[in-house]
């Protein structure tokens, strides 16, 4: 069956892929003999999640936060809500935290500093995408799939109103689909 595309392609599958195992190789290199705790953020993150998760060849724990920052439109204040939180202990651990795209920080801000406090033995951030032109806050990205340009992106785990997360590709939403 044919899927009917959405948006204008913005990375295929493929170039996902390839960078995805990239990233994992570094992370499995700068992680060896740590006791690295993986923390996806959901819904967003959990395309890149599974896809990072596996291409990790080093021993690790899987851990999930869900996430709300305000409702999902593409613009207004965040109140960044922890729904659900980790099932682990991350004290004296190495946290890294997978997350879909970095916006204006606020997201990745708030929760680096409320899992700061459980104090781990490091805390990082992997981001699928950077979106660094609309930056509120100065944040850390430790590594990062893509940067992109200031458009707003659907696929591979991001919404528009919560539809299109299960897009196998990353597209910028077009106007047709813009209400
Ligand atoms: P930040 O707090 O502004 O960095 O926003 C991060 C969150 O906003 C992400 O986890 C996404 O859920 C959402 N977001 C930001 N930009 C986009 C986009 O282009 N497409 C879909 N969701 C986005
Ligand atoms: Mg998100």
């Amino acid at each position: 069956m044919e899927q009917r595309m959405f948006g204008k392609p913005l990375i295929n599958p493929v170039d996902l892929q390839r960078r995805i195992r990239k990233l994992g190789h570094q992370i499995s290199q700068d992680y060896v003999g740590k006791d690295l705790v993986l923390v996806g953020l959901l819904k967003g993150a959990f395309a890149f999640y599974a896809d990072l998760a596996r291409a990790i060849s080093i021993p690790l724990a899987v851990d999930f936060l869900v996430v709300t920052s305000g409702g999902s439109s593409t613009e207004g204040k965040k109140r960044v809500k922890m729904i659900s939180d980790l099932t682990v202990d991350i004290a004296g651990r190495d946290v890294l935290l997978v997350e879909d795209i970095v916006d204006s920080g606020l997201t990745v801000k708030s929760l680096m500093n409320r899992l700061q406090a459980r104090k781990p033995a490091s805390l990082k951030i992997c981001a699928m995408l950077d979106k660094p032109s609309r930056r509120k806050v100065d944040v850390k990205l430790d590594y990062v799939g893509f940067m992109i340009p200031n458009k707003y992106v659907i696929g591979f785990g991001l919404d528009y109103k919560n539809n299109y997360r299960n897009l196998p590709y990353l597209a910028v939403l077009d106007q047709l689909q813009n209400e």
